[in-house]
């Protein structure tokens, strides 16, 4: 039973792994867009187990991938051995990475592609400073969460990394908010000058970004910015990070890696979630003198592991060719438009913002900026009561995200902001 499996999760596993909901859901099963809960329940799911199923549940490819691995009877070999899924995932990814002579690391998760883009960043510029963005989020390990610029994910104050935060793309909140998109850009540059020349040695290392803020509450800065930013890092030798963990593969509709709505090539990029469909894998893609500037051995038991790399491979082929990043912008700006026109008719939703399919909505007191997240819990709960997963965030917790699996149809869409509006119309 459910509420047995909540006491003995609660027992055993630690307090501050939160749960969604009042009633936490198990989820039993799932196909295409939908899952089955323990409760018998079925869910359209617009968050698709924090956008790691990102072609969906059930996939066939995806399974015969990993069912022939498991037919081999080996399901683990270590990289001390040769990988030919892995070799073949990484020749892809180096070539749609637009990186020049680009070489790729597998991992396990975001987090420690992220600790890997560090290392490259931080050997290759003999430095431990860095810059984040305030309000990011890119893991949970002591450099990750030294990057972290929400204070309700970054748990330590300890980090090998010495960061300074700049401003973002999280213009609701920001004291630039009132600015055309140019000049909210210039002051955003401006503040990065600032930055590097009042908190830092000068020999910073590296800047990292999430190109649309995810756990940040899908938070976008206008095209250009990251391009007008680097511009700046150029100057002074500063490596570029982009971390494309919620927005590469093709989700934000207009671009296949988030970074390229900025007209700019990183010079390192890393990934994860959906890259599996579900299977724990992750990397890092950067120039090869960067990767090949690690002065020591390094491995990563599981990274690139036979199953997950033949999942990954299969997930990839499948976005290719069925064109899923034309189906974000499409079905996405379906969706975005039919939120704007929630959000044109209920003051308690202060901003609709996203790209392709990364929406989200904040929910704020009605008539002014203040943040309501008890709204957002109870729209979380009125949505599912009407059988629709969907996502929060934002780092002050009023943030309602809907990333759906790319495959979304257009009448899962409708149905999902017909569920969306009923579930608003009940939080008057
Ligand atoms: C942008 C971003 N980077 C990194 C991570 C960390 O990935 P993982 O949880 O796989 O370690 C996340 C996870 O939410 C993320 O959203």
């Amino acid at each position: 039973m459910s509420d047995d499996l909540l006491a003995r999760h609660r027992a055993v596993l630690p307090s501050w792994l939160t749960l969604y909901y009042e009633q936490p859901l198990e989820i039993a099963s799932g196909a295409g867009r939908r899952v089955t809960g323990a409760d018998g329940r079925e869910y359209l799911d617009f968050f698709g187990g924090i956008l790691t199923n990102m072609l969906g549940y059930g996939v066939p490819e995806v399974r015969a991938a990993v069912d022939a691995v498991l037919d081999r009877g080996v399901v683990h070999t270590s990289t001390l051995y040769l990988i030919r899924d892995q070799v073949e995932l990484a020749e892809r990814i180096a070539r749609l990475s637009g990186i020049p002579d680009a070489k790729v690391f597998f991992t396990s998760s975001g987090t420690e592609a992220n600790e890997m883009a560090l290392l490259l960043a931080t050997q290759a510029r003999r430095s431990a400073q860095v810059l984040a963005l305030r309000n990011s989020y890119h893991g949970r390990s002591f450099a990750a969460m030294g990057i972290t610029g929400i204070r309700g994910w970054s748990a330590s104050a300890l980090s090998p990394v010495q960061v300074s935060y700049v401003h973002g793309g999280y213009r609701y909140r920001s004291p630039y908010r009132d600015l055309p998109d140019a000049e909210y850009t210039a002051a955003c540059v401006a503040d990065l000058r600032d930055v590097i020349e009042s908190t830092t040695a000068g020999d910073v290392a590296c800047m990292i970004a999430e190109p649309i803020q995810g756990v940040g509450g899908f938070a976008v800065p206008p095209d250009g910015f990251f391009g007008a930013m680097k511009a700046v890092l150029d100057e002074y030798g500063i490596l570029f990070v982009s971390d494309e963990v919620q927005t590469g593969w093709g989700r934000t509709g207009e671009h296949f890696w988030g970074i390229q709505a900025h007209g700019v090539t990183p010079d390192v990029m890393t990934f994860a979630k959906g890259f599996g469909n579900g299977l724990a894998i992750g990397g890092v893609v950067a120039r090869g003198e960067l990767m090949d500037g690690i002065a020591a051995n390094s491995i990563s038991t599981f990274g690139g592991n036979p199953l997950a790399t033949a999942a990954a491979r299969a997930t990839v082929d499948y976005v290719l060719e069925h064109d899923l990043q034309a189906n974000a912008l499409k079905v996405g700006d379906q969706l975005l438009r039919g939120l704007r026109d929630l959000g044109a008719e209920h003051d308690a939703i202060g901003e609709v913002r996203g790209k392709g399919l990364m929406a989200a909505l904040e929910l704020v007191a009605p008539g002014s900026d203040r943040p309501d997240p008890a709204a957002a819990a109870r729209l979380m709960e009125e949505t599912r009561a009407r059988g629709l997963l969907i996502g929060k965030g934002g780092r002050l917790g009023n943030v309602l995200r809907m990333a759906p699996p790319l495959t979304l149809t257009e009448a899962e869409a409708e149905e999902g902001l017909s569920i969306l509006a009923d579930s608003l119309a009940a939080l008057r």
